[in-house]
């Protein structure tokens, strides 16, 4: 807690830029520990896109804040979330996103959940051909229930189960979506960028602030940094562009677009008119982290295959820009010199600045308080 009370220390001045978070706050496993334990268990945080799982009896498995989870489709076509954990000998039930069918079955006894988690068999455990024993309650053997809410095409869960209500939680995101007609909303592509080795938060943060945009994008963006404000808004942390004039193609940088965030992992990137790209970020441990993104339509429209792969590549090379510089700011934190955790912009990154407020608060804050 001491190192933790020291990170404290780099908020307190407004006198000058404030620095950032001291490099322990990446790349410590201590850090790490207590992050998971409350920035990953007690927020919402989203770990999968609705659309994976299009049937009754699909899973998907998911690592979250080293939690094994299973998202599952019911027969009520409701997305649930279990932990991934079987009750017999505790073995991970699913290791690849898969149908089941009806049951989910551990492959090691052959004990079966059916898809609301309810322990249905447990074939021999008694002995041979006895499926019970005394003492033993299936009924109190089923899968552990994670607390899930399904937001449009989204799938959010809360570990501690105490999160307020998501439509709270997400209130000020939700009021910057105005506009959109999420009926219309098309999923139509998806990057696997895979494991990125670096800190989750530093992806967050590169996210947030304008100011690397036309340095790192340069090849890909006609958006000016002068016409970029941040947002600070509660949990929704980003930044925006309004151009005058659109020089873009829609779907690319060059058109007026909105980059938000619902704390603390979930990303929505909306670019006038009709596009809107979402990203699915996972933390894994203090150095890795995985990413998908999602893209999407917002007026209904069918793209051909040519315009999918070009918006593909597109967004293909700009995330690549983007996860260059974020290893390396991952790497920088190991110097000795970067003790102090580097200077924010009063300007350009005061969201950043709010979100690792957010992270501190979380990480300081015992439960309950
Ligand atoms: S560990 Fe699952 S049935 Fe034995
Ligand atoms: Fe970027």
């Amino acid at each position: 807690m001491g190192k933790l009370n020291k990170t404290l220390a780099y908020f307190q001045d407004g006198s000058r830029p404030a620095h950032g978070l001291p490099p322990s706050a990446y790349r410590s496993k201590a850090f790490w520990k207590k992050e998971r334990k409350t920035v990953l268990f007690r927020n919402w945080v989203c770990v999968a896109a609705a659309h994976e799982l299009k049937f009754p009896g699909d899973v998907v498995p998911v690592a979250l804040a080293e939690q094994p989870l299973i998202l599952v489709r019911n027969r009520q076509n409701e997305i649930a979330a279990f932990h991934n954990v079987c009750r017999h000998r505790c073995m991970t039930l699913v290791e690849k996103p898969q149908n089941v069918g009806k049951l989910i079955r551990c492959p090691y006894h052959a004990w079966a959940y059916d898809l609301d988690g309810r322990l249905k068999a447990s074939p021999h455990f008694g002995g041979t051909d006895t499926h019970e024993a005394n003492g033993f309650d299936k009924s109190q053997n089923g899968l552990v229930p994670v607390r899930t809410r399904v937001w449009q095409d989204w799938v959010f869960v809360n570990l501690s189960g105490d999160a307020p209500d998501f439509e709270d939680y997400a209130a000020s995101l939700i009021a910057r979506l105005e506009g959109i007609d999420f009926c219309k909303l098309t999923h139509i592509g998806t990057l696997d960028f895979g494991v990125i080795d670096t800190n989750w938060k530093l992806i967050m943060e590169n996210f947030i602030e304008p100011y690397h945009v036309q340095v790192v994008h340069s090849s890909t963006t006609d958006q000016p940094l002068k016409d970029h404000y941040t947002i600070v808004d509660g949990n929704c942390l980003g930044s925006a562009v309004d151009l005058a004039e659109e020089s873009g193609t829609s779907g690319s940088l060059g058109v007026s677009s909105r980059y938000l965030t619902l704390y603390p992992n979930f990303i929505l990137g909306r670019y006038f008119p009709d596009q809107m790209g979402v990203y699915l970020n996972i933390p894994i441990g203090p150095n890795q982290m995985m990413q998908k993104r999602y893209l999407y339509t917002t007026e209904g429209q069918n793209l051909s295959e040519d315009e999918v792969d070009s918006l593909k590549n597109l967004w293909w090379d700009v995330h690549k820009e983007d996860h260059e510089m974020v290893e390396r700011m991952w790497r920088g934190r190991a110097s000795e010199f970067a003790a102090d955790g580097g200077v924010l912009s009063p300007v350009w990154e005061d969201s950043v600045r709010a979100f690792q407020e957010m992270i501190v608060a979380d990480v300081t804050k015992s439960k309950g308080a």
